[in-house]
C-alpha cells in the first residue's frame, strides 16, 4: 500500500531511476554522466526550496520525484543524436520525456500510485518553456511546475559558473570579453527583466542573458539559494569585460540589490 507522503516514495523512485539509466544508456558517454550529475543537483535544489518554504512531506516527495524525472527526455536525446541541441530534428526534450514516461506506462516503475500523474506530467512538459503557460493548471500543478523551473535554472548558474562556455553556448571567452552590450539587453536587465533570445546580438549579451534568469525565479527561497551559492558574483566575475566595464559593474550592482530585496 502506498502511504501518502511516505518517506519511501522518493527513495523508491530514485532506486528505479538508477536502474533505468544504467540499463538503457551508456555510462561511458560524458553527456550522460553530465545529465546524471545535473539531475541530482536539481533534486538538491528542489529539496532546499521545499524545506525553505516549509512544504509538507507529500509535496516535497512529489517535487523531488519530478526533479529526478524532469530531464529523462535528455537521456533519450543523447542516445539518439548525441547532442543537447533542440534545433536538430525538432527535438523537444520536455515532450520526449513525457512520452517516454507515460506512453508505455514506464512511470509506474518509478511511482506506484497514479494519484500525482497530472502534476508530474505537466511539470515535466512545461519545465523548459520560456514563460510558463499556466492555462488549465490547478494550484498544485502550478506550484510544482514553478518549483522545477526554478531548481533547473539554479543549476544552470552552477554549470555556467564552472563549465566550458564554448561547449555550453557555442561562444568563446573572447566573444564575451571583447564585445559590447546591446542597449536593449542592458535596459531590460536594469529593469529586472529576463532577456529574449532574439534581443541578444553579441557574446556579452548572451552571457548577461544567463545571469538575467534570476529575474525569472518565482520563489524567494530560490533566490536565497542563489545567494547562498554566490552565483551572481561568480558569474559576473568569471570574465574580464574589456568593453563596457562600467556598464557591467552597474548590472552586477543591480543583480545584487535585486537579490537582497528578495531574500529579506
Ligand atoms: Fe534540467
Amino acid at each position: 500500500m502506498v502511504v501518502l507522503g511516505d518517506c519511501n516514495m522518493y527513495e523508491e523512485a530514485k532506486k528505479h531511476f538508477n536502474y533505468f539509466i544504467k540499463n538503457n544508456f551508456d555510462l561511458n558517454n560524458d553527456k550522460i554522466i553530465h545529465k546524471i550529475e545535473h539531475t541530482y543537483h536539481v533534486v538538491d535544489n528542489v529539496k532546499y526550496i521545499c524545506d525553505d518554504m516549509h512544504l509538507n512531506k507529500e509535496d516535497k516527495d512529489i517535487a523531488m520525484i519530478i526533479a529526478l524525472l524532469h530531464d529523462i527526455g535528455r537521456f533519450q536525446q543523447v542516445c539518439e543524436i548525441n547532442s543537447f541541441r533542440e534545433d536538430i530534428n525538432d527535438y523537444d526534450h520536455a515532450t520526449l520525456g513525457v512520452k517516454c514516461l507515460f506512453e508505455t506506462n514506464e512511470i509506474r516503475n518509478f511511482i506506484k500510485t497514479n494519484r500525482y500523474d497530472n502534476i508530474i506530467k505537466k511539470a515535466i512538459l512545461h519545465h523548459s518553456e520560456y514563460i510558463l503557460d499556466e492555462t488549465g493548471m490547478t494550484e498544485k500543478e502550478k506550484l510544482h511546475a514553478k518549483i522545477i523551473r526554478d531548481a533547473d535554472k539554479i543549476d544552470s548558474f552552477r554549470t555556467k559558473a564552472t563549465e566550458d562556455i564554448y561547449i555550453m553556448a557555442n561562444i568563446t571567452e573572447k566573444d564575451i570579453e571583447d564585445s559590447k552590450i546591446s542597449d536593449k539587453v542592458y535596459n531590460d536587465f536594469m529593469n529586472e527583466k529576463t532577456i529574449f533570445s532574439k534581443d541578444r546580438k553579441t557574446g556579452v549579451d548572451i552571457w548577461i542573458s544567463y545571469i538575467a534568469f534570476i529575474f525569472g525565479l518565482e520563489f524567494n527561497s530560490s533566490l536565497k539559494l542563489v545567494k547562498k551559492n554566490n552565483y551572481v558574483n561568480k558569474l559576473f566575475d568569471r570574465y574580464v569585460y574589456k568593453n563596457d566595464f562600467n556598464k557591467i559593474k552597474l548590472l552586477k550592482q543591480k543583480a545584487n540589490s535585486y537579490l537582497e530585496s528578495r531574500v529579506k
